[in-house]
């Protein structure tokens, strides 16, 4: 796999949290044995949880960035582009996934350089842009003003729930804001998907000096809605809670 620190955006004499170690992945095996949209973790589409974030925020300031970690089919990828993120940097450690991820913006963004980054157009003559990169998220050396975890805590074995939690915060701009899909929350043992919860994900990034500036519960369409999500939960399905998390300040 490529070093790829996630672009070339590097910010000087910035400290970040060191990798760990992954055990061998078993991603890659899940995608490369076909993995279609709506199958499994995969929504078909933008979750509902993001695109009712998004619906009831302001457009980010000129220059923005946002990361998606574990960005899947970059569905999510797209839609914060559209929302007028001007960079936003979609990684994911399976190269299975990540060229799915590319055929999708290859159909769904306005415009696009062979392999990337594709763009979208806002208005008038503005565009924004994705750039797909196959790497380990632990790799990452840049810090973005937006985070959006999405079913990506939960799929990480929770031996490395500490170092996810450090990376965010050392990712996270000065002002950002990381947004935790916390899902699924239900009760189930094992994983991938890891039963989560806002106390545990609290519990990961208050420490570090994270504050939740909104937490909701999100109901109906706005849940997370992946195509599995029956196999997960009893009745309808488990739950979802939306968490905004600012660092505090000094
Ligand atoms: C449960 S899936 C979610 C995908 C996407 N967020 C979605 O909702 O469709 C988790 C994704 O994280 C990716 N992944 C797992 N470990 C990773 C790592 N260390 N760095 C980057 N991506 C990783 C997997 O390949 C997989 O595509």
């Amino acid at each position: 796999m490529a070093t790829i620190r996630f672009g070339d955006a590097l910010r000087a004499g910035a400290e970040f949290s060191p990798r760990p170690r992954l055990p061998p992945e078993p991603w890659e095996k899940m995608w490369s044995r076909g993995l279609r949209p709506g199958d499994a973790f995969d929504v078909g589409g933008v979750s509902g949880a993001l695109a009712s974030y998004l619906k009831r925020t302001p457009r980010p300031p000129a220059n923005s960035t946002a990361l998606v970690p574990g960005c899947g089919r970059a569905y999510d990828a797209l839609a914060l582009a559209r929302h007028g993120f001007d960079r936003v940097v979609a990684v994911d450690i399976a190269p299975t996934a990540v060229r799915a991820a590319q055929a999708f913006l290859e159909i769904h963004a306005d415009g696009y350089d062979e392999g990337g980054p594709y763009y979208v157009q806002i208005e008038g003559t503005r565009f924004t842009k994705i750039e797909v990169y196959e790497v380990d998220f632990f790799e990452g050396r840049e810090q973005f003003n937006f985070i959006w975890d999405c079913t990506f805590l939960c799929a990480l074995d929770p031996a490395l729930r500490e170092a996810w939690a450090r990376k965010q915060r050392d990712m996270l701009a000065e002002g950002g804001t990381l947004l935790t899909c916390v899902f699924p929350i239900c009760e189930k043992v094992g994983g991938p998907p890891y039963a989560l919860s806002v106390p545990l994900v609290t519990e990961l990034l208050q420490p570090l000096g994270l504050e939740a500036v909104e937490t909701r519960t999100c109901v109906g369409a706005d849940r997370h809605l992946p195509g599995g999500a029956g196999g997960l939960g009893e009745g309808a399905g488990p739950g979802t809670a939306l968490v905004a998390w600012k660092r505090k300040a000094a």
